[in-house]
């Protein structure tokens, strides 16, 4: 059986038992997972989470963060009117799998090593034993040729040049509202296939997992129910370009930061309202 995936949102995943990973992106792109009109979110991807996991058999292989830093304030209302939330900055990636052990490498997806490791691998590392108790020993200082990343995925989805985007534009064509950076598609087919393996996604939208896996050189199916939508996705073939394609897995990237919390006093503040912002009123548009 090959291993393959799907990135989608709802329950046609149940139908794909035959593959031995299977990926669900929850997205809150298009602002689905809150609930209309109040400022609390859906319960649907846990529920459809435990209905996988307890009715069709699959196993829970492990939980993503896609944390997207170009995020805007949203939802408006409640983060930037109210300021009653914070920036829904975060999807989350349930992949799962039909057996506890479905292929995987971590190999496949290291990250550069930070400043504070590649001093640590240039100048050696002295075994101890560190205030949390752990044991580290002298393999720590190995290296490995990159850091095992974290299962929180930062990426920006602002690919404004791509040759999909330079495609729809000469073509009339609007651009999916919610497509995905092509490199979120790419770092689970690395992680979970190999050259040749089938990759399907039957939420194919503007062909962003097709670009990934044909990059990858996987095998790949996209499924979408607008024709509009694939029209576009073709132009990520049709303009492909090589030397953006190399750039795109280039180390040249400059990392994301995020602060730790509470860096700014808060003393002056007004007190919290005792209504949770339920008589805020709405910006006038
Ligand atoms: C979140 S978007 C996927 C975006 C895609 N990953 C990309 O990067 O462009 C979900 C897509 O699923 C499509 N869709 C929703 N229900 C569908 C169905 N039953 N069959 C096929 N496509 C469907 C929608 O039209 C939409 O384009």
């Amino acid at each position: 059986m090959p291993t393959s995936m799907c990135a989608g949102s709802n329950p046609l995943l149940a139908n794909l038992s035959g593959y031995s990973s299977l990926l669900g992106v929850w997205s809150s792109i298009s602002g689905g997972a809150w609930k209309k009109g109040l400022p609390v979110k859906s319960l649907y991807q846990y529920e459809l989470l435990i209905s996988l996991v307890k009715e069709f058999g699959f196993f829970l292989a492990q939980e993503f963060f896609w944390w997207n830093p170009a995020r805007l304030p949203t939802p408006a209302e409640w983060v930037t009117v109210r300021r009653i939330r914070v920036k829904d900055a975060v999807n989350t990636i349930w992949w799962l799998a039909k057996t506890p052990y479905p292929k995987a490498s971590n190999k496949r997806v290291l990250q550069p090593y930070s400043e504070s490791m590649r001093t640590l691998l240039k100048n050696g590392y002295k075994p101890k034993r560190r205030p949390s108790g752990h044991d580290i020993s002298d393999k720590f200082g190995r290296d490995n040729g990159g850091a095992i990343p974290p299962n929180l995925i930062a990426l920006a989805n602002t690919e404004s040049n791509s040759a999909y985007h330079r495609y729809c534009k000469e073509h009339g064509i609007p651009e999916h509202p919610a497509k995905y950076p092509v490199l979120l598609p790419a770092f689970f087919i690395q992680m979970l296939t190999d050259p040749g393996d089938m990759v399907v996604d039957p939420f194919g939208g503007s062909l962003a997992t097709g670009e990934a896996a044909e990059l990858l050189e996987r095998r790949w199916v996209c499924i979408e129910k607008d024709p509009e939508y694939i029209r576009g996705g073709l132009g990520r073939f049709e303009y492909a370009n090589p030397d953006e394609q190399r750039r795109l897995f280039s180390r040249q990237r400059d990392p994301y930061k995020i602060f730790a919390p509470n860096l700014i006093p808060t003393r002056s503040l007004e007190p919290l309202s005792e209504d949770g912002g339920s008589n805020g009123r709405r910006k006038k548009v």
